[in-house]
C-alpha cells in the first residue's frame, strides 16, 4: 500500500486530496499542522508528502527542511499560490521533488504524484543481484545464472562502491535500468536521492533546461526560473537514460559537468556546482554514433571508462528457466496467479524463442501466460503465437550452431515500445503534449532523411503533400530545416 501524506491547514484541501487520490492501493494521510504532519511522517513513513508552503503561522519551507533531516530521501511536493512561486523555487534548491501552483489542475497533480511515487519506489525497493536472492522480502532482483550475468554481477560489485560515472549498454529490455538501480542501492550514496531522466522522451529544446534548469526569460515561455535535475540531485545519483539520444550541445554541457562538476542554467551566467553521480544508459551503438558525429567522441571516452554491458537474452538462454521461475514467483506473491511452474514443452518453446524484446518480452509473456493458464502449469497453448513459431533456420547454417542474429523487432513492437517510453515520460512531465510533439518530430525526421524533399517526405509519412505543407507551417519547421 502506498502512502501519501498531505499537510495543509485548509480542511477542504485535505478533503479534496483524499477524495481524488485515495484508492485501494493508495492511502492518503492528512495533517492540519506542521507539528502533526511531522509526527505522522515519523510514524507512517509516507512515500510522498505534499505540504502547503503557508501553514497558518508556520512555514512549509521549514517543514521541508525538517522532513529532509528525518529522511534525506523524503519525496516532498510543495503547494503554493502564484504570488509565492519564488519561495517554491527556493524549495527546489532545498531538495523538494517539485511544486504545485494553486489553484491546481487535478489530472496534473495526479501525474506529478505518480511520478513522485515512482521515484520513491525506485529509491526504496532495493535491487539485489546476488545469484541467489530471496524475494520473499519483496526486494527486486537481477536474476541470472549464465556466465555473462555472473560477470555483470561482479562488475556491479566493483563499480558500486566508487563515485565513478558508469555507462550501461545493451539492447532494449536487457535490464539496464535495473542494473542502474542496483548500483545506486549498493553505493555509498544509497542514503541520498536517485532520480531518472529519459533523454529520448524529452523534446530537444526542453532537455537542457530539464537537466540544468533555466533563468527567467531564457527563452519564450520561461516565465520563471527553473531548477534542473542536477541541482535537485545534489549529493545523489542521476540516471541519464537513453543518453545516445542527447543533442550534441547538451552533451558538451554534460562533459563539462562530469569533468569539473560545473554547469550553468540555460540563459544564466553564474557558474554552479553539483556533486552528482551519473549513471548513463543507452541501447544505441555509441561507437557508430561517434563515427557518424552524432555523439561526441570525448564524452564517449569519458563514459566508456567504466562500462557494464548487458548481453541480449538470446545469448544467455540458460537464464530463461530461472527468469521464468522468478517472474512466476513474483506473480504469486502479488496474488495474481497460483501457478508454480511451466510444462516442459512450454519451457522448450521459451528457450528456443529469439526474444527481440529481451527480458522485458519474457516477463510480459510469462505474465500473460500465467493469467491465461487454467490448470497447474503453463501449457504451450497459453503462449502467444510468435513464441511458439520456431525461429526459421538460416539457409546456410543450422540455427543451433551459431548464436542467432539479432532479430529485428516487428514494426508493431517498435511502435509499441516507442509509445511505452513516451507515456512513461508524459506521466513524469505533465506538461508534455504527446501528439503534437511526436507529429513534429516525425515530420522533422522525414524531411531530414529526404533532404527536405516534400514529395518523398509525405510518402514516407503516409500523408498528402498538402497536409505536410500545412504541418510544416503549423510547427514552424521551415526556418529550422531550411526547407522551401
Ligand atoms: N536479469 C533480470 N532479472 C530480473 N528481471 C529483469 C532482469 N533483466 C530485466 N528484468 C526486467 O525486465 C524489464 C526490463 O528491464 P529494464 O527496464 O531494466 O531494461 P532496459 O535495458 O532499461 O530496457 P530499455 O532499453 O528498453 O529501457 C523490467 O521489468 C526488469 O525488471
Ligand atoms: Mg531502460
Amino acid at each position: 500500500m502506498e502512502k501519501i501524506l498531505v499537510i495543509d491547514d485548509a480542511q477542504d484541501m485535505l478533503y479534496s486530496f483524499r477524495r481524488n487520490l485515495e484508492s485501494p492501493e493508495r492511502q492518503v494521510l492528512t495533517a492540519a499542522s506542521l507539528v502533526e504532519g511531522i509526527e505522522t511522517f515519523r510514524r507512517e513513513k509516507p512515500d510522498v508528502t505534499v505540504c502547503d508552503i503557508r501553514l497558518g503561522g508556520e512555514s512549509g519551507l521549514d517543514g521541508l527542511t525538517q522532513l529532509r533531516q528525518l529522511d534525506p530521501k523524503a519525496m516532498v511536493i510543495l503547494m503554493t499560490a502564484y504570488g509565492t512561486s519564488q519561495t517554491a523555487i527556493e524549495a527546489m534548491k532545498r531538495g523538494a521533488f517539485d511544486y504545485i501552483l494553486k489553484p491546481f489542475d487535478v489530472p496534473k497533480v495526479k501525474a506529478l504524484i505518480d511520478s513522485a511515487l515512482k521515484a520513491a519506489r525506485d529509491m526504496r525497493q532495493v535491487v539485489s543481484y546476488e545469484p541467489l536472492l530471496r524475494s520473499e522480502d519483496h526486494t527486486e532482483g537481477i536474476v541470472g545464472r549464465s556466465e555473462a550475468m555472473q560477470t555483470v554481477f561482479k562488475r556491479i560489485g566493483q563499480v558500486a562502491h566508487s563515485d565513478a560515472t558508469v555507462l550501461l549498454t545493451g539492447e532494449s529490455g536487457t535490464g539496464k535500468e535495473l542494473v542502474a538501480r542496483a548500483i545506486y542501492h549498493h553505493s555509498p550514496r544509497a542514503g541520498k536521492v536517485f532520480m531518472a531522466i529519459n533523454c529520448a522522451a524529452i523534446p530537444e529544446q526542453l532537455l537542457e533546461s530539464e537537466l540544468f534548469g533555466h533563468e527567467r526569460g531564457a527563452f519564450t515561455g520561461a516565465t520563471q526560473q527553473r531548477i534542473g535535475k542536477f541541482e535537485q540531485c545534489d549529493g545523489g545519483t542521476l540516471f541519464l537514460d537513453e543518453i545516445g539520444d542527447m543533442p550534441l550541445l547538451t552533451q558538451s554541457k554534460i562533459l563539462r559537468l562530469l569533468q569539473n562538476g560545473e554547469f550553468q542554467r540555460v540563459g544564466g551566467s553564474q557558474t554552479l556546482r553539483a556533486d552528482v553521480r551519473v549513471i548513463a544508459a543507452t541501447n544505441k551503438p555509441l561507437e557508430q554514433l561517434v563515427s557518424e558525429k552524432q555523439f561526441r567522441e570525448d564524452l564517449y571516452y569519458r563514459l566508456n571508462v567504466v562500462r557494464v554491458h548487458l548481453p541480449p537474452l538470446r545469448e544467455r538462454r540458460e537464464d530463461i528457466p530461472v527468469l521464468t521461475d522468478y517472474f512466476l514467483q513474483r506473480l504469486r506473491e502479488a496474488g495474481k496467479t497460483r501457478i508454480r511452474t511451466v510444462a516442459p514443452d512450454t519451457l522448450s518453446a521459451l528457450e528456443n524463442h529469439t526474444w527481440p524484446g529481451n527480458v522485458r518480452e519474457l516477463e510480459n509473456v510469462v505474465h500473460r501466460a500465467a493469467i491465461m493458464a487454467k490448470g497447474d502449469y503453463v501449457l504451450p497453448t497459453d503462449l502467444p503465437a510468435e513464441v511458439l513459431r520456431p525461429a526459421a533456420p538460416k539457409p546456410a547454417e543450422p540455427a543451433a550452431a551459431t548464436p542467432s542474429a539479432p532479430a529485428a523487432a516487428t514494426p508493431e513492437s517498435a511502435v509499441n515500445e516507442a509509445a511505452r517510453v513516451l507515456f512513461e515520460n508524459a506521466r513524469r512531465q505533465s506538461q508534455l503534449k504527446i501528439i503534437p510533439w511526436v507529429e513534429r518530430e516525425l515530420i522533422r525526421r522525414a524531411l531530414t532523411e529526404t533532404n527536405g524533399n516534400q514529395v518523398q517526405a509525405a510518402k514516407l509519412l503516409g500523408i498528402t503533400r498538402a497536409t505536410l505543407r500545412k504541418r510544416i507551417e503549423k510547427f514552424g519547421i521551415k526556418k529550422e530545416l531550411n526547407v522551401s
